[in-house]
């Protein structure tokens, strides 16, 4: 069964590729390279460099029939979203109704999606529900929830099957691949941490003024490795004839900025140089998900703790860093 991955070069992807291939899956990756990395594809995977609105690249990577695609390709810079709204509607979602109607065209059956926790009004009532009120503070987060409008309304014409899997924190690496986080823009906390340690300058905390117990903004960091099985889960589901619908995938959890760092420290062995900074715009105070219904109707739970999470990354971090 062939597999189409768009975004398959990035971080996510990469490591989702190579659990397919495990499960035997025929994966072709599509990836126009702006935030992948050329190295991270694997020699038993097809490899179409182009974007996901060129409809002759889609058709390549489909290859006359595939059975799924995975949707990773994305902008994913939530500030740059705010200061440039039109360029994230633009690649986000016209980019995504492009590759849809091609794979609408060609029958693909399954999509699933990389949609994310910015989808939620972070005001409501944690942890978030997949039924709660969907009002997203940042431009990247309305633009993953249109492209979740747009599979609602594709499931319910027959076109399609989908889940839409809404990430909370993407953390850790999967040594096993010898992949983890190395985003050329990197904005996540997790690898801008390690970097502050490795490199010395210093790590800038946006905000410490939150209505959090530290000031510092909580969030639900869930290992890739965990994110990669939720893929094949949320595939093999929809297989087995599953209703399209939404999932959270997080651990359940929430996390301070300031736990994180003082976890990070203890695997490290070393102080983290930082400075306090202000707010970031389109970043709430507190994200945390509900995982009731993927246990329930995927029987996917995460398996790694925070602990495992944080030492994957060091290790991953200091590898490739001393390489
Ligand atoms: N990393 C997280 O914590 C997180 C959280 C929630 C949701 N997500 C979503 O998960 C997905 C993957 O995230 P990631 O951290 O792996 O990002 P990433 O930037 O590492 O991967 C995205 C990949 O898509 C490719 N791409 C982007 N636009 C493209 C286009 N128009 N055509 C072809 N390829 C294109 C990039 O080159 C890159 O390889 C994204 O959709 C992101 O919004 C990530």
């Amino acid at each position: 069964m062939h597999v189409v991955v768009a975004g398959g070069a990035g971080y996510i992807g990469s490591i989702v590729v190579r659990t397919l291939l495990r499960e035997k899956y025929t994966v072709t990756v599509l990836d126009d390279l702006s935030h992948g990395n050329v190295w991270s594809l694997p020699k038993a995977a097809r490899f179409v460099e182009g974007d996901i609105a060129d409809p002759s690249a889609v058709q390549l990577a489909i290859h006359g029939e595939a059975h799924a695609l995975m949707h990773f390709a994305a902008k994913i810079d939530v500030a740059e979203s705010m200061r440039d709204p039109a360029l994230y509607h633009s690649a986000n979602v016209d980019k995504s109704l492009l590759l849809l109607s091609q794979i609408q065209m060609a029958r693909v059956r399954y999509v699933v999606f990389s949609s994310t926790a910015a989808v939620y009004d972070p005001n409501t009532l944690q942890p978030l529900k997949e039924d709660a009120a969907l009002e997203p503070v940042s431009v990247y987060g309305r633009t993953k929830l249109i492209v979740e409008s747009a599979l609602t309304e594709l499931a319910k014409a027959g076109s399609l099957s989908y889940v839409a899997l809404r990430y909370f924190n993407a953390a850790g690496a999967s040594l096993e691949d010898g992949l983890g986080e190395a985003h050329p823009h990197e904005t996540h906390l997790i690898p801008l941490t390690m970097r502050a340690v490795t490199t010395g300058s210093p790590l800038t905390i946006f905000g410490s003024d939150y209505p959090t117990p530290d000031g510092t903004c909580i969030r639900d960091y869930i290992d890739v490795r965990d994110l990669a099985s939720a893929h094949l889960q949320a595939l093999r589901y929809l297989e087995r004839g599953g209703v399209s619908t939404a999932f959270n995938v997080g651990r359940g959890e929430g996390t301070s900025v300031r736990e994180l760092l003082a976890m990070i420290e203890a695997v490290a062995g070393k102080p983290i140089p930082q400075a306090m900074g202000s707010r970031r715009q389109g970043d709430p105070s507190s994200l945390v998900a509900d995982v009731q219904n993927i246990k329930r109707d995927l029987g996917w739970v995460a398996r790694h703790s925070l602990q495992d999470t944080v030492e994957s990354a060091w290790r991953w971090h200091t590898r490739s860093t001393s390489s």
